[in-house]
């Protein structure tokens, strides 16, 4: 190997996502901003180990937004909207951030676009627009219905009447979010030019929202029925199979173009938001193959049944579709989904944090959950999410997910001198930023150690993941290993007490969810004793195995 070759940043940073409106609020407006996050930028890496370390960071969006979904409906891609800040803010932030060593990501949306955004108000002016085919437009049905039976995520169908030129427009999401037509080559070039732009400002890639529907079936056929959707159970927008409305095969090509794009600035990386199982990755992993910088998110840790059979069969699976050039990732929680804790409870997201932080490849850590947040509590009347109140009932509102950082112990958890716009969490008292520094085996120390001890093991950055079969089938275990430097990592699955022998010669215990700089001792006679929900991670001496 090339002596000079260096890892890419994205083989050993973990990447922490931030929602920006929920972080800090500078202004007292009650909604996060730019100068609030700059603010605590130092609790993200201020290069010592007090700092949490993580060396990239992900914004959800900033775009200038008329704040239908949030942020994820866009007016202007290349503008930042005043609630967060201004331009200025924002270079200061890069600025910021990339003085601390660390990579900034922003959030990239090209499924839609605002319905105010001014390509669509073109689009809408008239059928004969230069700018109509930018979108998707269709007649209506004969009984004067939407074209097909294509449904929005957020409920109701996916087409809206335009009642000025008579035809329906498609939206995957609200209708205040038109669908971008991918296959209009003045789309492409449009979009493809909000890359460029923000790469010249100097950010380090995207995470590019919703991708699995860019690319819509031609003729527009409906989508076949759902033979798991379970009425009165399932989410209503799970009806059909999205077979035609998404996953198309061009879709490739698109994601192919991204790709090509960040090509030409080095350090470059794009994450794709796509719920896939294995084989689909694999195919979004493909798009990208001539300019490895490229990976589809793995959502597949929230949804997996639980037990370390399960999640060792998986991680196993996962690692052998990847190529040799494919960077694997692990998310445990995002802004769309209940929290890690909420789904699993307290001591099984340790042991999950634990998982994320020694695995190979890049973990996505959502604010909060390095403190071990659970949802936080939303009125009725203090909903803000449009899913949650337009299809109530399924529990589909994503407030509870995205509520303010707690920072101290402060009546505003030091969020805000204002009223947050989302309540601040019933546990804020205790689990918060300043009390849990304190506390040696918080949850906030857990990840700050582990994060620590990844960035500057190359065992858990570069090195190789292996699976071992052990003498206790409630312990998932796993190797990690360069040539210089070997770990082992034994997880606990059950909510027993669970002995293992360990094999060869185990040296210094380093890490673990209860104990969490480990007590440096070695095992006697290779023999554990782990409690319910424990995780610990050994040094590995060389000759054993
Ligand atoms: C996925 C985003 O994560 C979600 O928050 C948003 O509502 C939809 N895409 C639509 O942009
Ligand atoms: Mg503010």
């Amino acid at each position: 190997m090339n002596p000079a070759y260096q890892e890419p940043w994205y083989h050993r940073a973990t990447l922490y996502h931030i929602y920006p409106l929920s972080f800090a609020d500078s202004d007292g407006d009650g909604f996060g901003d730019l100068k609030g996050i700059i603010q605590h930028l130092d609790y993200l890496n201020d290069g010592t180990s007090e700092s949490l370390g993580v060396e990239a960071i992900w914004l959800s969006p900033v775009y200038v937004s008329p704040m239908a979904d949030w942020g994820y409906d866009v007016v202007d891609h290349t503008a930042i909207d005043p609630r967060f800040g201004t331009m200025a803010d924002f270079e200061r932030l890069l600025a910021e951030v990339h003085r601390r060593g660390m990579k900034l990501l922003l959030d990239y949306v090209p499924n839609h676009t605002s319905i105010l955004h001014e390509w669509f108000e073109e689009a809408r002016a008239s059928r004969k627009s230069l700018k109509r085919d930018w979108y998707i437009w269709a007649d209506p049905a004969g009984d004067g219905g939407p074209p097909n039976n294509w449904l929005s995520r957020f409920g109701g169908p996916a087409w809206t009447l335009d009642e000025t030129t008579g035809q329906y427009y498609m939206h995957s999401f609200l209708p205040e979010q038109p669908d971008l037509n991918w296959r209009n080559p003045g789309v492409r070039d449009a979009m493809l030019d909000v890359l460029r732009f923000w790469l010249d400002k100097g950010v380090d890639g995207f995470r590019t929202d919703a991708v699995y529907g860019l690319v819509k079936d031609k003729v527009l056929r409906d989508d076949e029925p759902n033979p798991n959707y379970r009425p009165g159970i399932s989410d209503p927008a799970d009806m059909f199979s999205r077979v035609h409305s998404s996953g198309q095969q061009e879709l490739g090509s698109v994601i192919g173009s991204f790709c090509e794009v960040l090509a030409h600035k080095a350090d470059t990386f794009l994450l794709s938001e796509a719920y896939l199982n294995i084989a689909g990755l694999r195919d979004l992993y493909q798009a990208c193959r001539e300019h490895p910088l490229h990976a589809p998110f793995n959502f597949n840790l929230m949804g997996l049944s639980w037990g370390a059979h399960y999640f060792r069969s998986f991680i196993d699976e996962y690692e052998a579709m990847l190529g040799p050039n494919d960077w694997p990732n692990y998310v445990l929680g995002n802004h769309d989904r209940h929290r890690l804790v909420k789904r699993v409870g307290p001591q099984r997201a340790r042991l999950l944090g634990m998982l994320q932080l020694t695995l190979r490849g890049l973990p996505v850590v959502y604010y909060g959950e390095e403190l071990g947040l659970s949802d936080t509590h939303v009125n009725k009347n203090q909903r803000r999410d449009p899913w949650g109140i337009r299809v109530p009932g399924y529990g589909l509102g994503r407030d509870v997910a995205r509520g303010p950082m707690p920072w101290n112990s402060d009546i505003d958890a030091g969020f805000t001198t204002g009223v947050p716009w989302l309540p601040i969490a019933s546990t804020a008292a205790h689990l918060n930023v300043e009390q849990e520094s304190r506390q040696p085996s918080s949850s906030l120390n857990l990840y700050r150690h582990l994060i620590h001890l990844r960035t500057q093991s190359p065992a858990l950055t570069e090195g190789d993941y292996r699976s071992l079969q052990l003498d206790n089938p409630y312990v998932y275990g796993y190797i990690r290993e360069t040539e210089l430097q070997r770990f082992l990592v034994i997880l606990n699955f059950d909510n027993h007490h669970a002995v293992v022998t360990l094999k060869g010669k185990v040296g210094a215990w380093v890490a673990g969810t209860e104990v969490v700089d480990g007590d440096g001792q070695e095992p006697l006679d290779g023999l554990v004793e782990l409690g319910p929900y424990e995780g610990r991670m050994y040094e590995l001496i060389r000759g054993g195995k």
